[in-house]
């Protein structure tokens, strides 16, 4: 598992994009979070110690209207980064609604993952939602951290910039980092597609309530996430015990 990068440049291209991060966080009033540090930075003042007992249970709700998220909120194949942080302030993740070539959904069953650097492997979780197509990864990149919107779902029919061995349009979907070109397959776990990074993506553990036709977040599986030794420690608490918010960065 990679070190946490105590000595980022803030000025480096993957700085910037913890930047917007942190902003965006701020913007929707999600924690009394230093605008303009860098992830970095945040954990060189925050001892590796502080953080939470164990992984909440949160409802996932919109920044924008303070209501719970529905799967009308979710677009299929969205290039946007739409992200919430879990377990911790400033963990982005990503929610995600996936489908075909045609836009359509694509229930996601569980996947067996590998992990190149360990040569593990563990169950991540299916689609949810009233599609099964609604999954939830980490949105830092298990290489050296980067965030979105240098990581982010390119939609079938995009190119991936800064992809080794690919050229041209993809036919499925794929999360790619572009500071330095891993590449994650959400349809499959998560799992790597290209390195540098040798881990997949964590897996966030979600829920569907079919009667409220709301999403709740509960745990991550998989790798613990870039820059931690554990996912629940070496940040803040989330403000609240009942949810998160969801917001959305352009891509
Ligand atoms: S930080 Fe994402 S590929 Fe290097």
């Amino acid at each position: 598992m990679s070190e946490p990068n105590k000595n980022q440049d803030l000025n480096a291209p993957n700085s910037a994009s913890r930047r917007t991060f942190l902003k965006v966080m701020a913007g929707i009033g999600i924690g009394a979070v230093a605008v303009g540090l860098g992830r970095g930075a945040i954990q060189n003042i925050i001892p590796a110690s502080v953080g939470v007992s164990g992984y909440p249970t949160l409802t996932l709700y919109k920044s924008t209207t303070g209501t719970p998220l529905q799967i009308s909120d979710l677009t299929v194949n969205n290039p946007a980064a739409v992200i919430f942080s879990y377990p911790l302030q400033n963990e982005p993740n990503f929610i995600l609604r996936l489908g075909d070539s045609s836009n359509n959904d694509v229930s996601l069953n569980p996947y067996k993952v590998q992990i190149p650097a360990t040569g593990g492997t563990y169950t991540a979780p299916g689609g949810v939602g009233p599609y099964g197509s609604v999954i939830a990864y980490s949105a830092v990149c298990q290489h050296l951290g980067g965030t979105p919107p240098s990581i982010h779902y390119y939609p079938p029919g995009t190119t991936i910039p800064n992809h080794p061995g690919h050229s041209g349009s993809n036919n499925t979907g794929f999360i790619n980092c572009i500071l330095h070109g891993s590449t994650y397959d959400p349809f499959k776990g998560c799992s790597v597609v290209t390195i540098p990074t040798k881990s997949p993506l964590p897996s966030v553990v979600l829920a569907y309530d079919t009667t409220k036709q709301t999403f709740s977040v509960s745990s991550l599986v998989g790798p613990t996430i870039q820059g931690h030794t554990s996912n629940l420690t070496g940040g803040s608490p989330l403000p609240s015990s009942s949810s998160t918010e969801v917001t959305t960065i352009a891509v």
